[in-house]
């Protein structure tokens, strides 16, 4: 069976829309079958019915999601209760600076997956704006995992 990701970016300036693009190279490169449109409506997203969730996102204002990933947000928690037991994963990028709001959009998106029954497979990857350069580079260890993850969970 080959597992469906559905990978799902909110960004301001681009950076988070970059690790995305590079995130549904490497995990196709793993055999997995990826889905990424930087633009995806909720009606989209539903539509896929994926086994997983993998949402990369940056944090804007004072901890919170950018503009374009509210209207899905608002929408998961509001939809039907389909995503029970889909498998998760979760990537935030931010800046240490902002103290306790530091990714605090990609925590956010922790907490819904709780609400709705995604499974995160493993914890959230921090990306510190302050501290890299290149943030695709950075995500790629992560990535690695989180395919064996999901290709584990989806045999046993
Ligand atoms: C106006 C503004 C507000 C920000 N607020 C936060 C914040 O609350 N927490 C955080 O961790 N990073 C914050 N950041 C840092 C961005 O999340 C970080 O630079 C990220 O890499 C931008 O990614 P993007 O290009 O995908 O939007 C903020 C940046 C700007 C410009």
């Amino acid at each position: 069976m080959t597992i469906h990701v559905v990978i799902v970016s909110g960004t301001v300036f681009g950076a988070a829309e970059d690790v995305a693009h590079h995130a549904a190279e490497l995990l196709t490169d793993a055999g997995l079958n990826v889905s990424y449109n930087p633009h995806a409506t909720y009606a989209q997203l539903s539509a896929l019915k994926p086994d997983a969730l993998l949402f990369v996102t940056s944090t804007t204002g004072m901890g919170e999601l950018p503009d374009n990933l509210q209207p899905i947000v608002a929408a998961l928690r509001d939809g039907p209760p389909q995503w029970q037991g889909v498998l998760g994963g979760v990537i935030g990028l931010g800046d240490a600076c902002y103290g306790e709001d530091f990714c605090a959009g990609a925590h956010l998106i922790c907490e819904l997956y709780e609400e709705l029954g995604v499974v995160q497979l493993q914890d959230m990857l921090p990306l510190d704006a302050s501290e890299t350069v290149s943030p695709e580079t950075d995500a790629q260890p992560w990535l690695t995992e989180f395919a064996d993850s999901l290709k584990m969970a989806v045999v046993q």
